[in-house]
C-alpha cells in the first residue's frame, strides 16, 4: 500500500495555521484520514464542516475533528499548532511562556494514544517550544521535531528567484537557526541551477545579487512575518503548505532535505538547543543532520542565534 493512502494526520489547533494546514494536506492528497483537534468546540466542528465540504474536489480523505486527543489516536503524525497567537509588533519569543504551558498540558495524552507517531512542532516560538516537547514527552529527537526555518527558506528562495529572474524550484538556498529574529541565511552554499549564488551573474535585465541586494533579502525574510501580521492578524497559507511538505518527505519516506529544528547540541560547539539547520526527512521522523559547510561569518551568527535561543529556554527553568 502507498504509505500516504493509508495514513493518519492529526492537526493540533483550529486555528488560522491549523485549519490552513488540514486544507493543504486534504487539497495535496498528503493523508488518508485528517483530524483536526481544538478545545474550541463550536470552531473545531465548523471547520471540519466546512472542509468536509469540499471532499468531492480532493483526492479520497476522511475528515475529523475533536475537542480531546482520542480523535487521534493511531496517527502517524501529528502537527501542533495550538497556542497563543502573535499580535502585531510582538516576536515569537515573546509568546514562550502559554504555548511551552500548553504543550506541556498537551502532548503526553497525544503521546499516549499515538505513541509512533512523529510530532511536528509548528507553534511559536518553535524551537524552543519543541524543545520544551522533547523534554516533556522524553521521545526521541528524530521523532519530534519542529518546523523551524522550512518557511524562512521557501521566502529565501522566493525572493532569490525573483532578484534572479529563474525559477523557485532551482534556487537552492537554506535559512539555519532560529525560525525568527536571529536566523541566519547560508549564502556561502546557496546555489541557482547548480552554480553557486555568490558567483551568479545576472541575467539581462536583472542586477546583480551582490551583499546590498542579500542584505535586502536577508532583512525582508526575517521581517516579512511581522508585515503579514500587520495586515491580516496571522500567517498561514505558507507555513500550512511547508508544514504539509514536511508530513509528506515523512509519510513518503522521501528524505528529503528540509531545514527543520532539531536537537542541536554539539555541532559547530552549539549548546543544548534546537534549532534549524538542513537535515534529512524521511518515514523515521529526522535523525540525520547535513554537515554543511558554512562560512566563518555564518557560523558566528549561528552561534549567536544558539545563545539567543538558550537564553530564553533558561528563563523557562528548561
Ligand atoms: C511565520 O513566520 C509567524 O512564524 C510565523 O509566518
Amino acid at each position: 500500500m502507498n504509505p500516504i493512502q493509508g495514513s493518519k494526520v492529526s492537526v493540533i489547533g483550529a486555528g488560522a495555521v491549523g485549519a490552513t494546514t488540514a486544507y493543504a494536506l486534504l487539497t495535496r492528497g498528503a493523508a488518508r484520514t485528517v483530524a483536526l483537534m481544538d478545545i474550541n468546540k463550536a470552531k473545531v466542528d465548523a471547520e471540519v464542516l466546512d472542509l468536509a465540504h469540499g471532499s468531492e474536489f480532493n483526492p479520497a480523505a476522511d475528515i475529523i475533528g475533536g475537542t480531546d486527543a482520542s480523535v487521534c489516536a493511531d496517527s502517524d503524525v501529528i502537527v501542533f499548532t495550538a497556542g497563543a497567537k502573535q499580535k502585531p509588533g510582538q516576536s515569537r519569543l515573546e509568546l514562550a511562556e502559554t504555548t511551552i504551558k500548553l504543550a506541556q498540558q498537551v502532548l503526553p495524552d497525544l503521546v499516549s494514544v499515538a505513541p509512533k507517531a512523529i510530532i511536528i512542532m509548528v507553534t511559536n516560538p518553535v524551537d524552543v517550544v519543541t524543545y520544551a516537547a522533547l523534554k516533556t514527552t522524553g521521545l526521541p529527537p528524530n521523532q519530534l521535531f519542529g518546523s523551524g526555518t522550512v518557511l524562512d527558506s521557501s521566502r529565501l528562495r522566493y525572493l532569490i528567484a525573483q532578484a534572479t529572474g529563474v525559477a523557485v524550484q532551482n534556487v537552492h538556498a537554506y535559512i539555519a537557526g532560529e525560525h525568527g529574529d536571529s536566523e541566519i541565511p547560508l549564502w556561502s552554499t546557496a546555489t541557482i541551477g547548480g552554480l553557486p549564488l555568490l558567483d551568479w551573474t545576472p541575467m539581462p535585465g536583472y542586477a546583480p545579487v551582490d551583499e546590498t541586494v542579500r542584505e535586502r533579502i536577508a532583512h525582508e525574510v526575517v521581517h516579512s512575518a511581522y508585515q503579514i501580521i500587520e495586515g491580516k492578524g496571522a500567517t498561514n497559507y505558507a507555513i500550512g503548505l511547508a508544514t504539509t511538505r514536511i508530513v509528506e518527505a515523512i509519510l513518503g519516506d522521501e528524505r528529503r532535505i528540509l531545514p527543520v529544528s532539531t536537537l542541536a547540541t554539539g555541532f559547530h560547539g552549539i549548546g543544548e538547543v534546537c534549532l534549524s539547520l538542513p537535515s534529512i526527512v524521511d518515514r523515521r521522523g529526522c535523525d540525520m543532520r547535513l554537515d554543511t559547510p558554512i562560512s566563518d561569518e555564518e557560523e558566528a551568527g549561528l552561534l549567536a542565534s544558539a545563545r539567543a535561543l538558550r537564553a530564553t529556554i533558561e528563563q523557562f527553568g528548561l
